[in-house]
């Protein structure tokens, strides 16, 4: 570990390494040295890979404060900017500027160029075809061998298909894609791994979005098309930003999938009640719930005070990483009544799992609408569902961004 000379020695007793282990017998909850600290007080900090000490943000009213106060920036240049590991600092300066890592009008631009394909209207054109692939694959796992295994059969296919279609990727392409889509993702993917498959999506979408300058259809290609058409962004920005949505997108809801599966085994008589239920706001409040108590997104969303800011009886300084943690805040006891029980009848319990503010998902009403089709769908298709080890022995994702499960192993 590099040298502690940004904190005073006697501070750093206090002050744990982060990422936190979360407890094996406790494997859906938030590391618990997090809600321990979050119990006394909403910010606190921590080390990091660097040696550096950001505040990390724990507290619901904190953090929501965060998310949307302009004093924290998402520029990653800026120093203090609190970075994933050392290839995402080394390569910062070579990265184009996108959607996830600008501020202001620079992120305005860029988002309004996605919000067009995530508009109700377009999400909801994709439920019908998001039904369709979800039986599919049902159908496939069916007629399969036992036990299967959900993560490839079912929790990533289904993104990676519908963001594809959402992009516009011509189906003879679309197992292609999701092949470099997956590249790494399983288990022991390397960086590289993971970089090849980024990679040859990026140059497969620079072709499809000039071949879509000259000839535009209704999709996030075509939308971005027109962008690079009237000359506001390049292909490469244009490829970038395509090549971001899929990343956010893919990884994210598959996790919450196979995560989703998993703590329901656990509830049985939560798993009925969404596999029952028929009223369309039932299922919607089920999923939200299933999105405050996995709160997937584990490392958490990074900034950096450019503004000195006076927050939970603390001074965050400018210069000073911020490190935004959403799943914490979704347990927060000063928000939710018994926050360590998943209750799928849960009233008003606004989470922010899909963060809050200005860069809030753009995906979250497309994550949310294939979560309403898939879980229910699976369970009602396959009621004697059951997992194959004990929950506590799941292969869970600790070392990834999102949470997750490598396998998960079922039968019926
Ligand atoms: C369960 C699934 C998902 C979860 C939990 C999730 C979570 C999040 C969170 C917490 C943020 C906020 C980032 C920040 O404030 O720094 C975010 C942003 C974003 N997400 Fe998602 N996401 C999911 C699915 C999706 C999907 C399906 C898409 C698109 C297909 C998507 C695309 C994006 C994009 C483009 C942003 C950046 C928005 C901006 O910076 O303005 N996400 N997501």
């Amino acid at each position: 570990m590099a040298d502690n000379t940004v904190i005073a020695p006697d501070e750093t007793l206090d002050i744990p390494d982060f990422p936190l282990r979360r407890a094996a017998e406790e494997p859906f909850a938030p590391p618990p040295l997090v809600r321990a600290r979050n119990a006394e007080r909403e910010l606190f900090r921590v080390r990091i890979w660097d040696g550096s000490t950001p505040w990390l943000i724990t507290g619901y009213d904190a953090i929501r404060a965060l998310f949307g106060d302009p004093r924290v920036s998402v520029d990653d240049r800026i120093d203090g900017y609190p970075h994933w590991n050392e290839a995402m600092r080394s390569t910062v300066h070579k990265r184009p500027r996108s959607v996830f890592t600008s501020d202001g009008d620079e992120h305005n631009r860029y988002r309004r160029m996605l919000t067009k394909s995530f508009t109700f209207k377009r999400v909801e054109a994709l439920r019908a075809s998001v039904q369709r692939v979800t039986d599919e694959h049902i159908d496939a796992i069916l007629a399969g061998p036992q036990p299967a295994d959900l993560v490839p059969a079912l929790s990533l296919p289904i993104p990676s298909l519908v963001i594809s279609e959402m992009l516009g990727v011509p189906y003879a392409d679309a197992e292609f894609f999701q092949e470099q889509a997956n590249k790494g993702m399983s288990r022991y993917a390397t960086a590289e791994d993971a970089a090849a498959g980024a990679g040859a999506l990026a140059k497969y979408l620079a072709n499809l979005i000039r071949e879509r300058v000259e000839d535009p259809r209704e999709d996030l290609v075509s939308d971005l098309a027109e962008r690079v058409g009237a000359g506001d962004i390049s292909v490469r920005e244009a490829a970038q930003l395509a090549t971001g949505v899929l990343i956010a997108g893919h990884e994210t809801t598959a996790n919450q999938i196979s995560l989703s599966v998993a703590a329901l085994s656990q509830r049985p008589d939560q798993l009925e009640l969404l596999r029952d239920a028929t009223d369309p706001k039932v299922i919607a409040g089920a999923v939200e719930e299933l999105l405050r108590f996995l709160s997937i997104i584990q490392t958490g969303q990074r900034r950096v005070a450019v503004e000195d800011i006076e927050i939970g009886g603390e001074t965050i300084r400018a210069g000073d990483g911020v490190i935004l943690d959403v799943a914490p805040a979704n347990w927060d006891a000063r928000r939710y009544p018994e926050p360590d029980r998943l209750d799928l009848e849960r009233q008003d319990a606004p989470h922010v799992g899909f963060g809050f503010g200005r860069h809030q998902c753009v995906g979250a009403q497309l994550a949310r609408m294939e979560l309403q089709i898939v879980l229910p769908t699976l369970f009602r298709r396959i009621p004697t569902l059951r997992l194959v080890q004990p929950v506590d022995d799941l292969p869970f994702k600790h070392d990834a961004l999102a949470y997750g499960l490598y396998e998960l192993l079922v039968t019926w």
